[in-house]
């Protein structure tokens, strides 16, 4: 079921009366990176996943973001389908979103999940690096732009053995808005860290890493997860940044493990 909350675009699959996860999808994807957990796990829970601000088939407004009104935007998804303490899965920029809203408000979560993401905010050198972006797709450059960026995001063996799937990502991808993806890079830039708040996570914690995950390498992600005191971390071997999609088997079989272990 689809629901307009504010301007975004949210869907529902599952039974509303099973405990709900909410998909946090990176950048510049949107809700459908996530399909194939949503198949596998609405089975028993409620999987709310949706398109965030400027992205996919949301509102994207004047363009003008901060990671805080991402916060925010989750908050309002949450308290109006009333759930209750979902479970909190993120991946990459839905991470840092996620880093944030627990580190506001824990208490509204059972359970995090972390995908292919990391705490720190951008250094100077990621800084320029979202500028270039933005300086490319003002210069007409929009697509390149995203047949690059979306390149580094998997693994050469995702790319070479499941070409038409990734060639799927790539075009759906060239359907945002420019305006929204320009924003989204603006927000990443000006994020805060999180870092600091690792240590006071009391959430039971599930941390996932592609092992060629370019932008959140293994070793980073193995030291965030040993930051937080209730963390597991799992290697997704031969997978890059995009682990939900290059390996789903893998990442549901570890996300039901980790739910039914800490009974949620
Ligand atoms: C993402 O997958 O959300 C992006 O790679 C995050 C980033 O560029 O920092």
């Amino acid at each position: 079921m689809k629901k307009i909350i504010n301007g975004l675009s949210v869907i529902l699959s599952g039974s509303n009366e099973a405990k709900a996860v909410v998909f946090v999808h990176g950048f510049p994807f949107d809700h459908i990176m996530w399909q194939r957990q949503v198949e596998e796990l609405c089975k028993e829970n409620l999987c709310v996943t949706y398109d965030i601000r400027g992205l996919g088939e949301s509102n994207v407004g004047d363009g003008q973001f901060m990671l805080e009104m991402f916060v925010d935007d989750l908050e309002n998804i949450i308290d109006e389908l009333k759930l209750n303490r979902p479970v909190l899965c993120g991946l990459s920029m839905g991470g840092y979103i996620s880093l944030r809203a627990v580190e506001r408000m824990q208490e509204k979560f059972s359970a995090l999940i972390l995908c292919d993401t990391k705490a720190s905010a951008d250094d100077n050198v990621g800084k320029l690096k979202r500028a270039a972006a933005i300086k490319q797709i003002n210069s007409g450059e929009f697509n390149p732009f995203i047949e690059s960026f979306v390149l580094n995001c998997f693994s050469e063996k995702f790319v070479r053995e499941n070409n038409a799937e990734y060639r799927k990502v790539v075009e759906r991808s060239k359907m945002n808005n420019q305006l929204g993806v320009k924003g989204c890079l603006l927000t990443m830039a000006s994020r805060t860290d999180t870092t600091e708040s690792l240590s006071k996570i009391k959430l039971p914690t599930l941390i996932i890493c592609g092992s060629e995950d370019k932008l959140s390498p293994p070793d980073q992600m193995k030291k965030m997860a040993e930051q937080i005191p209730n963390a597991e971390f799992v290697l997704v071997n031969n997978a890059g940044h995009m682990t939900p999609i290059e390996n789903p088997q893998v990442v549901n079989e570890a996300i039901k493990n980790f739910l039914a272990k800490n009974r949620i």
